[in-house]
């Protein structure tokens, strides 16, 4: 039955770069956007109009200059749920590693990388293309492969042994990253005003799952997009872009392009955040454009608490002024929610929040 399952999905399963590679110069009609939805490249503000966030980390260990820039990250996570970061600890050796290893995978021929395709969202390895292809109507110009990553060694063996250096590379960045994560989730939590010993242990236990996404150039950018609006389910995203593409939702439901920094991150705050600070934070809602000249790869490590662990409002935040405004949630809850429903139609977040928001 699954074998028969998984022919089926095969079939019709055509990637967006294989679209890209046999040269149409339409996309096909399943990828037009409704006009409402369409990017109107050219006509989202003007990054310099409104300034996104850049916060040196370079101070986040010197006991007298951190809490400037815990200030900084608690201004940039009340008004954008976004930011791009400098000065990590990430080398750019091992950032140009994953992205060189990610470039040979998806230039592998279709027949390799289908080896790892499913259409089940609780499966820990799996390549595919737009979001959800069997069910959604409109489809995304995106292929990705997705694994867990945390524990490293409890997932690496699963990873794709095509191209020879994929595991050595992907690993180092998904394990730096995961080191990354900590020290954030600890700065968010203390600019909160919560300890940071503050769910320290599930933090560290918690899921890992590295998106690699892969855009390919696209013949008809202005109807089309790589991913649609939505924000991510975890506690943060670490996203690591190899070019411009992103675009965040500011506060004013405007989307913003987010400029490619040389070097830099970006942290996305997800939906365990902002039900977790009980709405002080929001998460961020975020789509990606897609363009006519090069192809585009992003690393998106979504970090989350533990798969079965249910996230709800930090009773410190909660009191008679500011009663819970979210039911809990788990990652595993998030899963179901996807496999089961268009997340263009309704974003998951919206089913927790309580009346009184
Ligand atoms: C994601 C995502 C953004 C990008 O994978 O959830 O939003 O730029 N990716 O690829
Ligand atoms: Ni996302």
């Amino acid at each position: 039955m699954e074998e028969a399952n998984k022919s089926v999905f095969n079939d019709c399963f055509t990637s967006a770069m294989s679209l890209t590679d046999s040269g149409v110069s339409r996309v096909p009609t399943r990828y037009i956007l409704p006009p409402s939805e369409r990017p109107m490249l050219g006509s989202s503000i003007d990054t310099d109009a409104i300034n996104l966030p850049v916060i040196d980390l370079f101070h986040l260990h010197n006991p007298l200059l951190r809490p400037r820039v815990i200030h900084e990250i608690e201004m940039a996570c009340k008004g954008f749920g976004f930011f791009q970061i400098i000065n990590h600890g990430i080398s750019s050796s091992v950032v140009k590693g994953a992205i060189d290893a990610a470039t040979r995978f998806f230039d592998l021929p279709a027949d390799e990388k289908m080896l790892l395709v499913s259409d089940s969202f609780h499966e820990p390895v799996r390549y595919g293309t737009s979001i959800n292809h069997s069910t959604e109507k409109v489809h995304y110009w995106r292929d990705f492969i997705k694994h867990y990553s945390h524990p490293l060694s409890k997932w690496i063996d699963l990873w794709p042994s095509n191209p020879l250096c994929y595991k050595e590379k992907v690993g180092k960045y998904a394990e730096a990253t995961h080191l990354l994560h900590k020290q954030l989730t600890e700065a968010i939590l203390e600019s909160l005003g919560l300890e940071t010993n503050y769910l320290q242990e599930e933090t560290k236990e918690g899921s890992q799952v590295m998106a690699v996404n892969c855009y390919p150039s696209c013949p008809e950018p202005e109807i089309a997009l790589g991913m649609p609006p939505h924000s991510d389910y975890g506690s943060l995203t670490i996203l690591l872009q190899s070019s411009q593409g992103l675009q965040i939702m500011d506060r004013n439901n405007n989307w913003v392009c987010v400029p490619y920094i040389e070097g830099a991150l970006i942290v996305q705050l997800g939906d365990q955040v902002e039900v977790m600070s009980n709405g002080i934070y929001k998460s961020v809602v975020h789509r990606v454009t897609v363009n006519k000249d090069i192809t585009r790869l992003s690393f998106a490590s979504l970090h989350s608490l533990p798969m079965d662990m249910k996230v709800s409002p930090a009773s410190k935040l909660v009191n008679e002024n500011n009663p819970a405004a979210y039911g809990e949630f788990s990652f595993s809850d998030f899963l179901e929610y996807v496999s089961r429903n268009d997340i263009t139609q309704k974003r998951f977040i919206e089913t927790l929040k309580k009346n009184n928001l």
